[in-house]
């Protein structure tokens, strides 16, 4: 029976055999061709997706909450605290409920999807609305558990990269090797930071013959990486990835460096085409954050940025339904309401 990353992969985890696991089963998700998007795209690329939205609170945040609410529990704190734009909130407050720890939320007022919010409030955290943004939230988070003995269960808590690390190695255990390129949202940056380090430690170890290129994207209005400047006021669509100041800043840098990738930027528009193809041509529903990588590939195409076959994985972040507002206010707008009668049915379909 599979029992979760960390039993899966403890080798590789910074975990001590006795530690007793607070597991929600997460990860093995599948890795899923997209033959019709990656024809859309260039004609050089097969692309899979990592589903990540297929985790047990729909986000790739349990890989790295497993570990950081198991290391919690066993070093006996009795809360955890983040801040979030919404999945890290759900994913904290879902893995402390199991554990039976408290755990104290901030997030950043009104620009929380419906669904994360909804997942927050169900599993019983305390949530605290700031009238401000994501970096704001993290930098009063990270004084208040320096001083408090609660546990950080933000990506600046290293142990969140190990976990999420493990994403890298199921896709090299699912392709035979490692991707030729890797596309994925970049937020706080803590993800790309923990995707390279994953797929360096395995190359490592022999496990695949090549190292990826990480391609990073961030949304027009919330692009520090790109700008080489913390933005003070971000705004996108995309709420996931609405940071200023990621805090893994170096990491994500180094990411990009070392692989030979790039972190570029899609506008809010880009995003949004992508967020509506995807599930149209593929029947894969995504939140908007994870449309940017989608995008980015299509703007990588059309510059010309692929000259030979490759195998490309994305990271599907989250699962489309954590933002139902996005997903009807972007779609086609329901038809009025008609008699229940088989006329009425059928002229409405048009037969
Ligand atoms: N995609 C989704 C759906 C996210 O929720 C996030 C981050 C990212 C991408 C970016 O990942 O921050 O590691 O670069 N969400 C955080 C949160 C900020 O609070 O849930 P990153």
């Amino acid at each position: 029976m599979y029992r979760g990353i960390i039993e899966r992969y403890r080798e590789w985890l910074p975990v001590a055999e006795q530690t007793s696991v607070v597991t929600l089963l997460e990860g093995d998700t599948p890795l899923i061709p997209l033959p019709r998007l990656s024809r859309e795209i260039s004609p050089f690329l097969t692309i899979y997706a990592k589903f990540e939205g297929l985790n047990p609170t729909a986000s790739f945040k349990d890989r790295g909450m497993t570990l950081a609410v198991t290391e919690a529990l066993n070093s006996g704190r009795k809360a955890v605290m983040c801040a979030s734009t919404g999945n890290t909130s759900a994913s904290a407050a879902a893995y402390a409920a199991r554990a039976g720890l408290e755990c104290f939320v901030l997030i950043p007022e009104g620009k929380i999807a419906l669904g994360k919010l909804s997942q927050a409030m169900i599993h019983g955290a305390k949530i605290l609305q700031i009238q401000g943004n994501f970096d704001e939230a993290l930098s009063f988070v990270r004084e208040i558990c320096a001083e408090h003995p609660v546990a950080l269960v933000n990506s600046v808590n290293p142990i969140r990269i190990e976990g999420q690390k493990t994403a890298s190695f199921e896709i090299v255990d699912a392709l035979g090797d490692a991707p030729h390129f890797h596309a994925l949202p970049v937020g706080n940056a803590g993800n790309i930071t923990a995707y390279w380090k994953g797929y360096k430690e395995y190359f490592k170890a022999g496990k695949s013959t090549r190292l990826p290129k990480m391609l990073g994207f961030q949304a027009a209005g919330s692009a520090p990486l790109v700008l080489g400047v913390k933005v003070d006021r971000p705004d996108t669509v995309a709420t996931a990835i609405r940071v200023g100041n990621p805090a893994s800043w170096n990491g994500a840098i180094a990411a990009r460096n070392d692989s030979g990738g790039l972190i570029d930027s899609v506008t809010d528009r880009e995003i949004l085409d992508a967020y509506t193809l995807l599930p149209k041509i593929e029947g894969v529903f995504v939140e908007p954050a994870c449309a940017a990588p989608i995008a980015g590939l299509f703007k990588l195409s059309r510059n010309g940025y692929f000259t030979e076959p490759a195998i490309v994985t994305i990271t599907l972040t989250g699962h489309g339904l954590k933002d139902p507002d996005n997903a009807i206010n972007n779609s086609v707008k329901l038809g009025s309401v008609i008699p229940a009668n088989r006329e009425a049915i059928l002229s409405a379909i048009g037969f």
